[in-house]
């Protein structure tokens, strides 16, 4: 049965309904450029060639070439017509369509789900009513004596819990809520006789899920009593282990290049009034793995910045391990002691702030700084037992060239050679050693999907392909690429030869194209080679990306290459008996600037 929707209506639901969070629902997402790869659930691959770009709010599949908006995402998923769709997406934005056709199951759930969000809107805007009434008076006092801008107390839809037993109760149920639903969603509480306001005489915290539903709250005490933190109870709609506080302020600044993760909610507001608006906390819970996930859907990187106290730096010690498994890139960031992020950018600004953002520490640094503190390293044994449960902590680091500069970086610690601690790795992981390198130096260009001729070899080789099949296209992008390529000399005979053709075009300033570059070539042996350059497909959004993208690979493979050889070079000097210490120590150096070039490149990469 066809159904009418108003276009405006459809406009609205797409609006609401962000690409990425859609898609995110379904598929594992890596982000990607300025969008997202995932694996494409609409044909089989082992390596992720279904696009999202989130400023356009399209996907594409370089695989299989299916490719659309968030509508024909939910038909062609969920095997199901236009209208639907829109009803489901419609409904996962709250948005009331006239008639219904879900399951009973659903509208149901759906039902209670959005009186739920209904009734804890309605008591945020009861007690942020009550904060700047009479009433509130005290905790009003409260929030400006912790520095706390009107500007930054509405953003964040702070309240006050009035100190009475059934105000919030009696105030819902004037709205026309039934008791029964306000013991649901946890903002009442059942007593012997009576129910009665689980808040009472507390400065109120909204807790906003990344939708921007009014899930729960947190409300603290304005003096030293305890609890000092009373949060919701879990209901229909709030769970601690899965929601993240500043989320929804945190995603609306997308794309986030990091997430700083810190311990409370006073953390997120007074980092937030002073400009940093990518800040999440937990609820007063260790970090779940779903926590740790919703961050990297957001996010590449996160900054973990807990307490400087010892409970701390245990809970910054578990948040890396979830961030690291959800495929987090985590840095850690260091305080003084007793201070928390709050204190910080209060009573010290944001230059100071900011100085300790900027030596934040690679997350496996930390750990290898918490665990050196179990262990006497003055003594030789001490020395002994640190490192081998460091290489515990080194033989997880996927990167062998990541897993290299820490390697270097515990050797200046403890004064073994890197060699051994090395050795001390891989006897610990054999296979995963042979993996990793695998990965490492074949590698996979991402953007690619084209199939490639037998005689290429390796990822490089294709990336020169590429770079001359766009060079053929027109002199704008032969340019621009031999531009970016500056004296970067192609490994493959044929490319080199290519690249004088196309200089030579260009230089006599004609037009350029394929047609053009075929009339420089004779012998026929060759042309089967440029036919595998010419005959590629390639697909992109945005020229200059690309480019960079290619370019990025091929020196990233450059600087692999020349790190190679360098080991080799090392490992050939250790062999022998005797070697000289000062050239030894050069070859040493140059790996380890190798080394951090890669992982900055790398790192770009993923940005
Ligand atoms: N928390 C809680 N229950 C408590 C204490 C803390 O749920 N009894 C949670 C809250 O989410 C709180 C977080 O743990 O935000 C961190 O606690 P803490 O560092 O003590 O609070 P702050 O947010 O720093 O608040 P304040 O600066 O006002 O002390
Ligand atoms: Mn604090």
């Amino acid at each position: 049965m066809a159904r009418f929707i108003p276009k405006d209506l459809i406009e609205e639901i797409r609006g609401q309904n962000d690409i990425v969070d859609v898609i995110s629902e379904y598929l594992e997402l890596k982000p990607s450029g300025r969008g997202f790869f995932a694996l494409c659930p609409f044909h089989s691959e082992k390596t992720p060639s279904f696009h999202i770009s989130p400023e356009r709010q399209i996907y594409h599949c370089f695989g299989c070439g299916v490719g659309g908006n968030v509508f024909s995402f939910i038909m062609d998923i969920e095997n199901i017509g236009f209208v639907d769709a829109a009803k489901i997406l419609a409904d996962r934005a709250g948005i009331d369509l006239p008639e219904t056709y879900d399951s009973k199951h659903y509208e149901e759930k759906m039902a209670l789900s959005n009186k739920m969000y209904e009734i804890n809107t309605q008591a945020a805007r009861f007690y942020h009513s009550q904060l700047i009434s009479k009433i509130g008076r005290p905790a009003l006092e409260y929030l400006k004596s912790r520095k706390l801008s009107t500007k930054t107390i509405r953003r964040f839809g702070l309240g006050f819990a009035p100190d009475a037993w059934d105000k919030t109760r009696e105030h819902l149920k004037d709205l026309g809520f039934e008791e029964d639903d306000l013991l649901k969603c946890g903002i009442i509480v059942q007593g012997k006789e009576n129910t009665y306001d689980r808040f009472r005489n507390r400065i109120m915290f909204p807790i906003i899920d990344q939708r921007d539903n009014v899930v729960g709250f947190g409300g603290r005490v304005m003096d030293e009593s305890v609890p000092k933190y009373l949060n919701t109870s879990d209901s229909p709609v709030f769970n601690k282990s899965n929601v993240l506080f500043g989320l929804n302020l945190a995603k609306r600044r997308r794309p986030l290049k990091d997430i700083i993760l810190v311990e409370g909610y006073m953390d997120v507001i007074a980092l937030n009034q002073y400009g940093y608006y990518n800040v999440v906390a937990t609820l007063g819970t260790a970090l779940t793995l779903e926590q740790a996930g919703l961050i990297r859907r957001y996010a590449g990187d996160a900054i973990v910045a807990y307490d400087g106290d010892i409970a701390g730096r245990r809970a910054a010690i578990r948040a890396i391990d979830m961030l690291t498994r959800a495929g987090c890139n985590v840095r850690v960031m260091i305080f003084p002691k007793g201070m928390d992020p709050d204190d910080i950018v209060i009573q010290h600004g944001k230059d100071y702030f900011n100085s300790l953002l900027m030596k934040s520490i690679p997350s496996v640094e930390f750990q290898l700084d918490i665990l050196k503190e179990d262990y006497d390293i003055k003594t030789q044994k001490g020395r002994v037992e640190y490192v081998t449960a460091a290489a515990k902590i080194l033989s997880k680091i996927e990167n062998i060239l990541e897993r290299d500069v820490y390697i270097n970086y515990l050797a200046k610690n403890t004064g073994f050679r890197s060699e051994l601690i090395y050795r001390q790795i891989s006897s610990m992981t054999p296979e995963r050693q042979a993996k990793s390198v695998k990965k490492d130096f074949v590698g996979n260009n991402r953007h690619i999907s084209i199939d490639i001729g037998s005689g290429s070899r390796s990822s490089h080789i294709i990336t020169e392909k590429v770079l001359l099949n766009l060079m053929a296209q027109n002199e704008n992008i032969a340019k621009k690429v031999r531009d970016r390529l500056g004296d970067y000399m192609f490994e493959e005979g044929i490319h080199r030869e290519l690249i004088a053709i196309i200089d030579e075009i260009l230089n006599e300033g004609s037009e350029l194209n394929m047609a053009k570059i075929f009339d420089y070539i004779h012998e026929s042996e060759e042309s089967q080679q440029v036919m595998e350059v010419f005959d590629m497909q390639i697909e992109y959004d945005d020229i200059d990306k690309y480019i960079d993208d290619c370019i990025n690979r091929l020196e990233e493979y450059k600087l692999k290459r020349d790190w190679k050889q360098v080991q080799a070079q090392i490992s050939e000097m250790e062999k022998g008996k005797e070697y000289d210490l000062e050239e030894y120590t050069r070859l040493l150096e140059r790996a380890q600037e190798l080394n951090r070039e890669i992982v900055i490149l790398e790192r770009e990469g993923r940005e």
